[in-house]
């Protein structure tokens, strides 16, 4: 029988740029994997590409299925939860995620709010328990690299503008997911020398973090 020490621990790597070519969140992603698995050497590790390989929306059958009992779900509905079953299954198996998040917008890419739609289900992450909506990632911690073209961090005048951030500070701790940590590799868009900096810095509390993590 394993161990709490000899638990292989498990990361759940999401990617959600658009690009492939010359995306910075995915570059630092990589970076930030690669440094983990040289950490914890005993890992499995699940990834999902949510840019290359986009998740549905969420449509009426997978509502009715949302709003029905599991006993009581019709074939069709069944077939509708089928890909949210999956994805959940490795949101549970994972015991920490790293998610490559370009600000899009202001806000999360729309490729990863699908993702949030298919994994927020009451009989599996988010119970309903004497009346109030129990999270089910409790214990678990997420690391979110951001990228972006301008600052968005407390002090440089956009902060009010930054939709990211609070939305997945908000939908995880609903999920009652609490450890959140964010790298920003922000001012992407101004000089060279300010890209390459930000990128530097980000690069360096990837390292720190995922010694750690
Ligand atoms: C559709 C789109 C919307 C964007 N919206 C914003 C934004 O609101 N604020 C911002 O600072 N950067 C914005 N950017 C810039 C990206 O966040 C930036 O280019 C980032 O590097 C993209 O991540 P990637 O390099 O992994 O593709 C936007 C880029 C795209 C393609």
């Amino acid at each position: 029988m394993l161990t709490s020490e000899s638990k292989p621990r498990c990361l759940l790597h999401l990617d959600a740029s658009a690009r492939i070519q010359g995306s910075l969140s995915r570059q630092l992603t990589q970076a930030f994997v690669s440094q983990w698995q040289q950490a914890n050497p005993n890992h499995t590790l699940i990834y999902r590409d949510l840019g290359s390989s986009p998740i549905p929306h969420i449509d009426a059958t997978w509502v009715a299925a949302y709003e029905s009992e599991p006993e009581q779900r019709t074939p069709e509905m069944r077939a509708a939860v089928a890909l949210s079953d999956t994805l959940i299954d490795e949101l549970m198996a994972a015991d920490c995620y790293v998610v490559g998040m370009p600000m899009y917008n202001l806000t999360v890419p729309s490729s990863f709010k699908a993702y949030i739609d298919q994994v927020i289900r009451r009989d599996r992450t988010l119970h309903i328990e004497n009346g109030t909506p129990q999270g089910q990632l409790a214990g678990k911690k997420l690391l979110v690299i951001t990228t972006r073209k301008y600052n968005y961090r407390v002090g440089s005048g956009r902060e009010d503008r930054d939709f990211l951030e609070p939305y997945l500070n908000a939908i995880f701790n609903v999920l009652e997911l609490m450890d959140i940590s964010y790298i920003h590799a922000d001012k992407l868009a101004l000089s060279d020398a300010e890209r390459e900096q930000s990128l530097a810095n980000a690069t360096y509390a990837i390292h720190q973090l995922a010694l750690t993590f």
